[in-house]
């Protein structure tokens, strides 16, 4: 076998031993490419006589077209062979259950949903939301209140003091959202009307108490805002929120420092076998307090009592989410348990709004 031969030989093997596309590359690179073994043959034919080119040159050229066609049949192969191999692996057994994705999976908790449902409420009605920090100097949370220094009310809250401060003032942890109202009221001119949904702090523990809750406060403050005003809001609101298309509402008299007049509000159930009905029944159930701002805070600040006058009103979320959803326990709330998150959480992606349903 003469050397042309023999080289044709060894790269038809090559070719044929090739498992892939890379490999297959490197063999044509080797022979046809620009330092490859033909390439380097048909290089040596400027040097021969013309007679020696003419059978050279044919034999050669010979082997090139074999090498050729041979690399291109093989390439075919391996492009079949790697195309079946991918539908293989990529096979869809349809008859499999669907695998939930993971927003579809998690679950809102109680408490973000009733805040999200109340603020759709409220924002239906034109209110803004203002927010405050959670840790509150003792002029906002009590004295700009109108709870004097020393006065009894402040015992009405068990309040979580940090250590006092050289000058002898001390931080707190706000006991409720109403400071939210004295920032609102420093910061903006009237009219104002926002609510202020947030975490809020008592030395407190039991089943329906824990010692970091949530509350929302209400503000209104305009020329001519009254009681009239602060009846509706509320009735409105606790329509939509507890989705009954009639509730009746008792205003009791109670007291606040920051009010005058203060009132708590009921409303009316029916308690059946550990569920509860609004709307109906002979039972009353408190769930806010509220009232006309008192003069004394409008004044601490900044607004002049005999132009403006306002109503406030403040809840807590918590027991507003656990008798809407009938949650007896306040304190699973907080213990981050997936099973109670699944079976009380919420799906993510249904938002809710008035127009499409609070709780559905
Ligand atoms: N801050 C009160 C509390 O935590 C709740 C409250 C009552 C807020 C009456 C108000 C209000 O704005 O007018 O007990």
């Amino acid at each position: 076998m003469s050397d042309l031969a023999a080289l044709e030989q060894t790269i038809l093997n090559d070719i044929a031993a090739a498992g892939d596309e890379t490999a297959l590359e490197a063999v044509r690179v080797s022979a046809l490419g620009k330092k490859g073994s033909i390439s380097a043959l048909l290089a040596t034919l400027g040097k021969m006589s013309p007679d020696e080119r003419k059978t050279q040159g044919a034999a050669i050229n010979l082997a090139k077209d074999t090498v050729t066609e041979a690399l291109a049949a093989r390439r075919d192969i391996l492009k079949a062979a790697a195309l079946d191999a991918r539908l293989a692996s990529e096979t869809v057994d349809v008859t499999l259950p669907v695998r939930e994705p993971p927003a579809e999976v998690g679950r809102l908790h109680p408490l973000s949903q009733v805040t999200d449902e109340l603020t759709a409420i409220f924002a239906d009605m034109g209110f803004a939301i203002a927010e405050g920090p959670d840790i509150e100097t003792d002029d906002y949370n009590f004295t700009r209140l109108n709870f004097p220094v020393g006065h009894p009310a402040r015992e009405m809250h068990d309040t979580f003091f940090f250590h006092p401060k050289e000058d002898g003032s001390r931080l707190l942890l706000r006991t409720h959202t109403s400071p939210v109202q004295v920032r609102t009221m420093l910061s903006q001119k009237p009219p104002i009307r926002v609510i202020c949904p947030g975490r809020t702090y008592r030395i407190d523990s039991d089943a329906t108490h824990t010692p970091q809750f949530h509350q929302v406060e209400g503000l209104v403050i305009d020329k001519g805002s009254h009681l009239g005003h602060l009846k509706w809001i509320l009735h409105e609101f606790c329509k939509a929120f507890f989705e009954v298309d009639h509730i009746n509402m008792r205003f009791r008299p109670s007291f606040f420092p920051f009010t005058e007049p203060s009132l708590e509000v009921d409303i009316q159930c029916r308690r059946d076998k550990g569920e509860i009905r609004f709307g109906e029944g002979e039972d009353w159930l408190e769930i806010l307090g509220c009232g006309m701002v008192h003069p004394n805070v409008l004044r601490a600040c900044g607004i002049d009592p005999d132009e403006y006058q306002g109503f406030a009103w403040g809840m807590g979320i918590d027991r507003i989410a656990m008798l809407k959803y009938g949650m007896p326990d306040l304190r699973a709330f907080f213990d981050a348990d997936v099973r109670w998150l699944a079976h009380y959480g919420f799906r993510p992606l249904d938002f809710p709004t008035l127009a499409g349903g609070l709780s559905s």
